[in-house]
């Protein structure tokens, strides 16, 4: 069983790389396989918009890191995302990572429809952090991740880190560790 976190945040000991730490943690508790990708430290453009992936469904004609983040999503049995907010939404580094994403998505009117090119039934949790302390204020956010992780056909489970003042907050709060610990394990079972 392979757990896959993707880390959309630059901040090596942020929060939401604690929150995915603590996840692949749980993971490997029960027995999983697991790999971070921090995609600040990766070469990787922004969708070049050539539409080819639109003739090879899950393939990517640009050929840079994100084609081993691809392979990892394909053959990862779960898997993990996280993103601080960054200006009401997620970080750019994680957008540029959406975008690129557009490959696995079917053609609506193509044969396959809406399956989705890479195996379904998994699980994913969704991880933020935000500054501000209302859970509710980016709620459009997670609704937006919801939407595009559906396409990949899974069970989805949300962990939103409010009112952080520093990035050691996840560290210290032993309640958010302990969920998203449980989220990790909840991911193998
Ligand atoms: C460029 C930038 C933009 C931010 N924009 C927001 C925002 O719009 N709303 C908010 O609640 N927090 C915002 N924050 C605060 C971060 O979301 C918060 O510090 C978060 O805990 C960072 O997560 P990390 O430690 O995993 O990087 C912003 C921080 C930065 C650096």
């Amino acid at each position: 069983m392979k757990v896959l976190a993707i880390n959309g945040s630059p901040r090596k000991k942020g929060n939401t790389t604690t929150m995915l730490e603590q996840i692949l943690a749980g993971a490997a508790e029960v027995g999983a396989e697991t790999r971070m990708i921090d995609l600040n430290a990766l070469k990787m453009r922004g969708c070049q918009g050539c539409l080819a992936c639109r003739e090879n469904i899950g393939e990517c004609a640009c050929k840079d890191d994100f084609q081993d983040v691809l392979e990892a999503l394909k053959t990862s049995d779960a898997i993990a995302f996280g993103t601080p907010i960054y200006v009401f939404n997620v970080s750019g580094q994680f957008k540029c990572f959406l975008d690129r994403c557009y490959c696995l998505v079917p053609d609506p009117e193509g044969e396959a429809g809406y399956e989705a090119a890479i195996p379904p039934g998994r699980k994913f949790t969704i991880v933020t952090s935000q500054g501000d302390e209302d859970p509710e204020a980016y709620r459009h956010v997670i609704e937006y991740l919801r939407m595009i992780f559906s396409f990949l056909g899974g069970t989805i489970r949300v962990i939103t880190q409010a009112g952080t003042e520093d990035r050691d907050s996840a560290r210290n709060d032993e309640a958010l560790l302990s969920k998203a610990r449980d989220a990790g394990r909840w991911m193998v079972t």
